[in-house]
């Protein structure tokens, strides 16, 4: 069994923070989304991974290397243009061969792994198997109607009238027909080669497909508020820890939920799980409340955020209402403005939000 993970893509959605960084490289606590699926993968026992890239990969392989610090291998497959998901999958038929394989969409978070799944279809005569999850808001995703039997009977790719709330999770196994499908089927309307109508192919072609649905949780995340739901929810999950080199003064409250990592030093300040501080970081005279990720080397004073994610290097200080909801990229600068006149100040980047 080999894996596929797909990076390459624009990431319109999480404008302005993609302007600069690949989307599966934003962290949700604390670790790279694309970081959590390598490591869902070699959990699963599979070592041997193809990487889908695109523009970003530049950034993607620097931040990845060879794949030798997850005991994984990896081998990278440009795509030159983002020109859908069953595309990558034809380019990447050199690299698969014909072993069965998992393809795993790089920007997806979900609960549990796919051990189980893997073992399900390593044991099965199945040709594919997919991944489903009951949404309310269908439209947004590839949608599967079922017979009663549980078989498939259709997919489409983000229907305006979808016929049934079963989404596509961006997690799909395959065995070699796959690439006959992917042959085969046209571009859709919105210009891609559509994994979804690859599959549609396999159905109607006599292949088995068999349909897992998911019970736990699981998250594309395309946009802002879909990093900040996969934060909380990885939040939850994880072991907290505090570094034997973090610090924690005697004026300071941190619960038990809360992580450290090395050289967090925590000032005067008050910490509420679960919430992680990474390496170097400082929080001085500050409240940061749960569901917060706040990355390397930030410098937080004389503030309070709640459920947010702040990326490497930024500064938030001297800020009276409570920051909350809010996803900083790298470097940003958050500051009380000291002079006169008053009033709000602001730099942003394209396509940046502001709540006020
Ligand atoms: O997340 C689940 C959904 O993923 C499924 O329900 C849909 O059926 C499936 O088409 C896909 O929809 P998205 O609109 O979310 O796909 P997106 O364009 O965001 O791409 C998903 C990942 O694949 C992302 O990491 C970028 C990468 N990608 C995308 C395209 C179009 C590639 O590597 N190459 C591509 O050509």
């Amino acid at each position: 069994m080999k894996g596929l993970i797909l990076s390459g893509g624009k990431g319109t959605r999480l404008y302005p923070l993609t302007y600069t960084r690949a989307k599966q490289l934003i962290p949700v606590a604390n670790k790279p989304v694309l970081v959590r699926v390598i490591e869902a993968i070699r959990e699963a026992g599979v070592r041997e991974i193809g990487i889908v890239v695109g523009h970003t990969a530049p950034e993607i392989r620097s931040a990845l290397g060879d794949g030798a610090q997850w005991d994984v291998s990896l081998t990278y497959i440009q795509q030159d243009s983002p020109d859908g998901l069953a595309h990558a999958v034809k380019i990447s038929r050199e690299f698969l061969r014909d072993d069965p394989f998992v393809m795993f969409l790089g920007d997806n978070v979900i609960q549990g792994g796919i051990s189980q799944l893997i073992r399900d279809f390593a044991s099965s005569d199945w040709h594919s198997q997919i991944v489903l999850k009951e949404v309310e808001n269908p439209s947004a995703y590839g949608v599967a109607k079922l017979r009663a039997d549980g078989s498939i009977e259709q997919l489409i790719e983000k229907p305006a009238d979808p016929p049934s709330n079963l989404a596509l999770v961006g997690i799909y196994m395959f065995d070699r027909h796959v690439f006959e499908a992917v042959e085969k089927i046209k571009p859709s309307a919105r210009g891609e080669y559509e994994i979804t109508d690859a599959i549609q192919w396999l159905v109607d072609h006599g292949c088995r497909v068999f349909p897992h649905v998911h019970r736990g949780w699981w998250i594309d995340t395309g946009k802002p508020t879909d990093m900040l739901d996969a934060n909380s929810y990885v939040l939850e999950e994880i072991e907290p820890s505090i570094a034997e080199c973090a610090e924690i003064d005697n004026r300071s409250l941190v619960d038990a939920r809360v992580t450290l990592q090395a050289g967090a030093r925590i000032i005067n300040s008050v910490l509420r799980g679960p919430t992680i501080i990474g390496k170097d970081s400082v929080v001085e005279n500050s409240y940061i409340g749960p569901f917060t990720s706040i990355y390397h080397g930030c410098q937080i004073s004389n503030c309070e955020i709640e459920r947010s994610i702040i990326l490497e290097n930024s500064r938030v200080c001297d800020i009276d209402a409570t920051l909350r909801d809010s996803l900083i990229g790298r470097n940003a600068a958050i500051n009380r403005s000291a002079g006169k006149p008053t009033g709000t100040k602001m730099n942003l980047g394209d396509h940046s939000s502001i709540w006020v």
